[in-house]
């Protein structure tokens, strides 16, 4: 069993803010250590389809799927822009939709970033090929842990280590990336944040558990990934 690798990093928000967006390196540096080339791929929640343009480019033969129509206009327009032919974007629910359904070939790998449930597991583990690699990054149950309210998309690395063992991986790679982001105040938090996270968050509570902890000095917010690399087993399910 690997041991997990841990990133952690205090930062000041302005400086926290520059990549804040970006995918984590760490699940880069997992995705550039796997073979793509000529492989079928499938990239979960592709939204505007980034992580499915870098496999791509990594010669992967590429399906995004995602159930939001107008991200999926703009990744298909990305596509023609940089004239990616091995790319195609499909609109799909990937917690309920078997993944055969979205490719017609043998699956021989699954990527994601930020979308992550029990149910990918299990369909990701039924889609895939012996030998299969999965790969992807999550919210880790830390994220935004000041709020007080966690995601049904975030992962303790224990809880996701038992989940894929569950569904016939064999974990490879868990890593947890860190990042204490530091403020003055709350007007710095809403120059972070996203308008529309803010409203959530005034709307559910988040915004004044966050407005508590500035109150007692703990003047920073979480961001924690969960990132995986895991390999379907040889192991079949019994035909239902
Ligand atoms: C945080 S975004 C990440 C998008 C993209 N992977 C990226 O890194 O830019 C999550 C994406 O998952 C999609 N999504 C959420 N639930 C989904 C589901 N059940 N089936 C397909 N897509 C889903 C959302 O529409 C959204 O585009």
């Amino acid at each position: 069993m690997p041991d997990v690798v841990r990133v952690n990093r205090d930062l000041p928000w302005r400086e926290a803010a520059k990549d804040a967006d970006a995918l984590r390196p760490m699940l880069l540096d997992q995705i550039r250590h796997e073979d793509f080339r000529g492989r079928r791929v499938v990239d979960l929640g592709t939204g505007e389809g980034r992580l499915a343009f870098v496999v791509a480019d990594l010669g992967g033969r590429v399906i995004g799927v995602d159930l939001d129509r107008v991200k999926l206009m703009h990744a298909r327009a990305y596509a023609g822009i940089r004239d990616f032919r091995n790319v195609e974007f499909v609109l799909g629910d990937v917690e309920k939709t078997p993944y055969h359904e979205f490719a017609r070939d043998p699956i021989d790998a699954v990527v994601s970033n930020l979308c992550m449930s029990p149910e990918i597991v299990w369909h990701s583990s039924r889609a895939l090929r012996p030998g299969g690699a999965f790969i992807f990054c999550a919210h880790h149950g830390d994220h935004w842990k000041e709020t007080r309210r966690g995601s049904r998309w975030a992962f303790y690395e224990d809880s996701m280590r038992d989940l894929l063992e569950e569904n016939r991986f064999q974990v490879e790679f868990l890593g947890v990336d860190t990042t204490a982001v530091a403020f003055e105040d709350l007007r710095e938090v809403e120059l972070f944040l996203r308008d529309a996270t803010v409203r959530r968050w005034v709307e559910d509570g988040r915004w004044q558990e966050l407005a508590d902890a500035f109150d007692r000095g703990e003047r920073h917010l979480t961001l924690s990934y969960l990132i995986v690399k895991a390999r379907r087993t040889a192991a079949p399910y019994a035909v239902d």
